[in-house]
């Protein structure tokens, strides 16, 4: 967190409850904060919260806060300059080009590396207009795509030759370090380094924001292998965590709340082109948990389409188990025709497609679906037992209580067994263990700080004038190291920055700032609230009386073998804790 006169005045002009909002549109007033289910992990419970007089968010099941700047950086993946630019729009704030002296070595490096992709992609983009380029256009068509739909992704041409990108690279400036953790270039045997694409259709990979941070280049021919070669993770590009078309599927999945899960490159650009413009697809078939966590800042309703072939449908009905452990609702869809939708689409249009969206099903319907799906005869006694047993472990894991009732009447009804039944068999089915809303986040801070010195840090941090009636306290009067760190800290502060000493902390210790957050914004609890309720005094005089208490207790434990200094120092504690007393 860097802070100068700019970056100061747009965070006087913005309100992170606005910002915030944006993107969390559940966010919703709960006493003096805002609570909304994170948006950076998957909970069924709100533990989000944003802190108005402080301007500052933090989520106290995955830790992650800070201020305005540092939510969109998180949110967006940017970097603090971009950050500050997109806010310095919002703000009406003039921001100059890029300031430097802003930059941490690691800013300044993805920005580079951003950089070097998108020429990489504008690069594919030119070669398949070149002579070069002449089969993967004639492919392009043969697919049907317009010229429109060709320049909106960006489609390229990643020629033959074995260093056509990197030349180029290399003549704008740009090292082959830089290219090769961009993943543009690979390290062959012999060491020596060539173009990760080549004679590949190119599809650049973008981010939310819409830069390009990796791309997947389709082979021409039907025998190559891989079909798709994707870029490797990079400081930009986790697979996990990237959904393609999310950025152009964005605006209208904001307006509302709808998204469509295709199952690859072409049929998101192909459902695009019809007009189906909130589709978006996982690299590979695999939904992650962190794209669930991703569309649930966005969506309200999915449904899944992925192929009509064996891969797609199991692909699918693990995509809505992740989804309904992150408490999503979503529906699966089946073209049945075994047809791509790009290729359905083509064939019998958006109308026809759309209504295949309507008739999406609920998941367990789905599943129940395809267990009757193509029999012969009817299903034996065993063979219902066996699949309601299988079923009954996704109803066990349905967090919703009314959905979790329907399916067991549906599971009743479609076997034609007793609904009574059912209902016993699900109290034996195998029992989900709280709280893996959880997983997959990173742990909450635990540090131990005593309850009385972790309300007054709290204290500090919520009512500044405090720090005058903790004049007469000493870092020592702290027995927890974190808590004494954040008193000195605080007490150091120009006055003037006070009112915002989270954040001011915050950047002074960036591996404490989860902690911080969380102590700036949780309530106070415990006995120094209703001291502080009473005169902030109060809580400095509690604060002060543990800690000798603390000392006297030592003290009194060596009793023995204590100097004659440290007895004298004792007989005064005990007369100053017996007069103590009476003050609270
Ligand atoms: P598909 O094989 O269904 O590809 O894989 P597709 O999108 O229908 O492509 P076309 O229509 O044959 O051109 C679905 C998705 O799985 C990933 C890609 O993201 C692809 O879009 N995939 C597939 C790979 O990453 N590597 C592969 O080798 C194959
Ligand atoms: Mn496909």
């Amino acid at each position: 967190m860097t802070s100068s006169p700019i970056i100061e005045l747009i965070r006087e002009k913005l309100d992170i409850v606005e910002i915030v909002r944006e993107y969390v549109p559940s966010l919703k007033k709960a006493g003096r904060n805002y609570k909304a289910n994170c948006p950076f992990h998957n909970e069924k419970t709100p533990s989000f919260t944003v802190n108005p007089d402080k301007q500052i968010f933090h989520c106290f099941g995955c830790s992650t806060g800070g201020d305005v700047f540092k939510f969109v950086m998180d949110i967006e993946g940017l970097t603090f300059p971009e950050a500050a630019r997109k806010l310095a729009g919002k703000a009406g704030v003039e921001f100059g080009e890029e300031r430097a002296h802003v930059l941490t070595p690691e800013d300044r490096e993805r920005l580079e590396l951003k950089k070097m992709m998108t020429f990489a992609a504008a690069f594919y983009h030119k070669a398949l207009f070149s002579p070069a380029g002449e089969k993967a256009k004639l492919y392009l068509g043969e697919r049907r795509l317009s010229k429109a739909t060709v320049e909106k992704f960006e489609l390229g041409w990643a020629p033959a030759g074995g260093s056509a990108l990197m030349d180029e690279l290399k003549a704008k400036g740009w090292s082959s370090d830089l290219a090769l953790k961009g993943g543009l270039i690979t390290e062959r045997e012999g060491g020596r380094v060539a173009d990760t694409f080549r004679g590949r259709v190119m599809f650049p990979i973008r981010n939310q924001s819409g830069d390009t941070i990796a791309f997947g280049g389709r082979v021409l021919d039907p025998e190559g292998i891989p079909k798709y070669l994707n870029s490797p993770e990079t400081v930009l590009f986790s697979k996990r965590r990237t959904l393609y078309g999310l950025h152009e599927a964005l605006p209208q999945i904001r307006k509302t709340g709808r998204l469509l899960l295709l199952e690859g490159y072409m049929d998101v650009i192909g459902a695009h082109q019809h007009g189906v413009d909130w589709a978006v697809a996982p690299l590979g078939t695999n939904l992650t948990v962190e794209h669930s966590a991703l569309i649930k800042r966005y969506a309200k309703d999915t449904v899944v389409m992925f192929d009509d072939d064996r891969a797609g449908i199991q692909a699918s009905v693990r995509a809505a188990e992740i989804f309904m452990e992150a408490g999503l609702y979503v529906r699966l869809a089946n073209l049945g025709t075994g047809q791509d939708p790009d290729e359905y689409l083509n064939q019998y249009g958006r109308e026809e497609f759309e209504k295949q969206l309507t008739g999406a099903l609920d998941p367990m319907d789905f599943r129940v679906g395809l267990f009757f799906k193509n029999r012969q005869t009817p299903p034996t006694a065993q063979e219902k037992a066996k699949a309601i047993a299988i079923l009954l472990e996704t109803v066990a894991k349905q967090g919703d209580e009314i959905l979790k009732s329907e399916w067991v009447k549906t599971l009743a009804s479609r076997f034609g067994v007793d609904e009574a039944s059912v209902l016993k068999q699900l109290r034996k089915a195998p029992h989900q263990p709280q709280g893996r809303e959880h997983r997959g986040a990173p742990a909450r801070t635990t540090v131990e700080i005593p309850s009385i010195e972790r309300g007054f840090i709290q204290l500090l941090l919520r009512d500044p004038a405090l720090a005058e009636q903790a004049a007469g306290l000493v870092p020592e009067d702290f027995s927890s190291p974190v808590a004494r760190k954040f008193f000195l800290a605080f007490m150091e502060l120009p006055a003037g920055d006070r009112p915002r000493a989270a954040t001011a902390l915050a950047a002074r210790f960036p591996e404490d700032s989860a902690l911080i957050m969380e102590l700036a914004v949780a309530d106070i609890g415990g006995e120094i609230a209703a001291a502080a309720a009473q005169n902030a005094a109060g809580a400095a005089r509690m604060l002060k009386k543990f800690s000798l208490q603390r000392r006297w207790t030592e003290m009194k434990t060596r009793m023995g073998s204590l100097t004659g200094a440290e007895l004298e120092e004792f007989r005064k504690l005990s007369a100053e804790l017996k007069s103590s007393a009476k003050d609270i």
